[in-house]
């Protein structure tokens, strides 16, 4: 099935209803992963919008994203208490073991590395969360023992 088959199955509920512009985007999300240009073009097809209509929704919203993101995806705490303990080298360690900056994706598509703001668990600090696993009082050696965890389970 070529991606416009799937977008047409995917957004088929919400053909012309013009209201449906978040769930449309969150469907093909989910689907997808990530909203290339083709899929806002197709959404705004469908529910008879411009394609500007639907990218103005669309980037208002965080949750919506517009590169495909890794298998997984690596995010490191730049809160306080995370950077004064240290995050900058984790980061640092990422961009040597991966040839990534935060905000990219590797070419063979299986990391993604992103900053964020505090993650809640500042008693751990410094914090990486790897999908949805946190790792607490990071340090460069942990992050490449982790990486090759990961690296090791395919
Ligand atoms: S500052 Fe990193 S978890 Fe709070």
């Amino acid at each position: 099935m070529n991606l416009r088959e799937e977008l047409a199955r995917v957004l088929a509920p919400f053909q012309g209803q013009k209201g449906a512009t978040i769930p449309a985007l969150q469907k093909v999300q989910e689907k997808l992963g990530y909203l290339p240009e083709e899929a806002i073009s197709e959404i705004a097809k469908f529910l008879g919008l411009s394609k500007n209509e639907v990218y103005g929704v669309a980037t208002f919203y965080a949750q919506f994203r517009f590169e495909r993101q890794g298998e997984h995806v690596i995010r490191v705490c730049h809160g306080t208490a995370c950077h004064v303990r240290g995050s900058p080298r984790i980061s640092e360690t990422l961009e040597e073991e991966l040839g990534i900056k935060e905000g990219e994706t590797t070419k063979d598509n299986k990391y993604t590395v992103e900053g964020i703001a505090c993650f809640g668990s500042c008693a751990l600090a410094p914090v990486m969360v790897v999908d949805n696993k946190i790792y607490g009082r990071m340090t460069a050696p942990k992050v490449k023992q982790i990486l090759g965890e990961y690296q090791g389970a395919k």
